[in-house]
């Protein structure tokens, strides 16, 4: 705690009401889905790519996850160990429509008493729609690729708002720029094609998704608040073609799906992962020594210039992710206590930072890598379901403790 004695004054006095928490998404912790997902990864190329490089493929395929489905209340106490007064999650779209047109009464009534567990902790639910999976049924229609996705994703907002009128703020998609960046090419998530036209029709696919989704829900509930969650990189560039190419990239990036949804939209959903430096125009990865079990640089101090670059939508900012694979816990209290005074600057100088989200509360499914990275507050026994608080989630605890006012 010494480091965190010497950190105080620099983390410490946050904005009235500014929420604290930590984030998930169903299909990475619920456990006992059958989606776009789980069926990919059983499929015999996936297990064949796996086998190839030596892995165990059922390491890879997300089973009983976290197994939070059975265990939302052991969940809600990891939440309030850290003190937490929000949550983000997911719904999962194949568990309440497992058939097209048909929802299932019962899951959906278990949200929503999760929902109503939460308020009654004082956690405010911070609820995604969609975090990358499909239901089968929409898949076999060719997903997010077929147009008609649009409509059957407005049909499942309808329903999900009716059925959850607790619900203030809504994500409706997470990071449409890293899944139509991965599916479409890299190649590394279903469906693994690397077809930029397909990327291009996907990407414009989500932007209606999301500009209907936003009518949709305002249209049932007056009250609520509605974002997207945007992955964003600070991109730092020294020399001067660099800074010539990191507008371009920043654009196209960090603020080409902003551009086009920022009339319907009352919050950014701000995750936030990657420092690329960029030399003589190309990006690259940053050179800090300190890297996560991804391999991932870490450079907390690029969320102030992230967020400063989104202040431009005069709109109110919520990190919904941030966070790192540390198993062993090395490097989370300092990158969280580091990131926090980040955000503090960037408060101080005039952006409008509403809330922290921690990913991720639990270690969980980490989709192409499997259960090999974790990212959680707390660790989770996998054969138990034990949830173990890493010496790292104490210390956030005594961040947000002192931060509430
Ligand atoms: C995603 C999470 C993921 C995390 C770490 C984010 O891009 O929204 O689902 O687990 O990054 O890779």
């Amino acid at each position: 705690m010494l480091y965190y004695e010497y950190m105080k004054n620099n983390i410490e006095n946050f904005p009235k009401g500014f929420l604290w928490g930590a984030a998930t998404s169903a299909y990475q912790i619920e456990g006992g889905l059958t989606n776009d997902w789980s069926e990919w990864e059983k499929s015999p190329s996936r297990i064949a790519e796996l086998e190839a490089l030596g892995h165990d493929p059922r390491e890879y395929q997300s089973g009983l996850a976290s197994n939070s489905w059975d265990h939302f209340e052991a969940d809600i106490s990891c939440l309030k160990q850290i003190k937490a007064s929000v949550y983000r999650f997911s719904i999962e779209w194949s568990r309440v429509e497992p058939e097209e047109g048909k929802f299932d009464e019962e899951a959906i009534v278990k949200y929503r008493h999760f929902i109503q567990r939460l308020k009654e902790e004082g956690i405010e639910p911070f609820v995604t729609l969609w975090h990358w999976t499909s239901p089968l049924w929409l898949r076999d229609k060719g997903n997010w690729e077929n147009k008609q996705a649009v409509e059957c994703f407005r049909r499942y907002t309808a329903k999900m708002v009716q059925s959850l009128p607790e619900v203030t703020f809504w994500m409706t998609l997470n990071e449409p720029n890293i899944f139509v960046g991965k599916s479409y090419i890299e190649g590394t998530f279903p469906p693994q094609k690397k077809n930029p036209l397909l990327y291009l029709r996907v990407y414009r696919h989500l932007i209606k998704a999301h500009q209907v989704s936003y009518q949709t829900i305002k249209s049932y509930n007056k009250n609520a608040q509605v974002g997207v969650v945007t992955d964003n990189i600070f991109f730092d560039a020294k020399d001067i073609l660099s800074k010539f190419s990191a507008m371009v990239i920043r654009w196209w990036w960090n603020r080409s799906f902003l551009n086009k949804v920022k009339n319907n939209l009352d919050f950014i959903g701000l995750n936030f992962y990657f420092h690329h430096l960029l030399k003589n125009g190309f990006p690259r990865p940053g050179d800090n020594e300190r890297v996560s079990d991804m391999g991932w640089e870490l450079y907390p101090w690029g969320i102030k210039p992230v967020i400063q670059e989104l202040s431009r939508y005069q709109k109110p900012i919520y990190i919904t992710e941030n966070g790192l694979a540390d198993e062993h816990d090395i490097n989370r209290a300092w990158y969280i206590t580091e990131v926090i005074k980040s955000i503090k600057e960037a408060i101080a100088e005039g952006a409008d930072v509403r809330g922290y989200m921690h990913w991720s509360l639990l270690d969980n499914f980490e989709w192409a890598l499997g259960f090999t990275k974790k990212f959680g507050l707390f660790s989770v026994d996998r054969n138990t379901w034990q949830r173990t608080a890493r010496p790292s989630a104490a210390v956030y605890a005594e961040i947000v403790k002192n931060n509430i006012n």
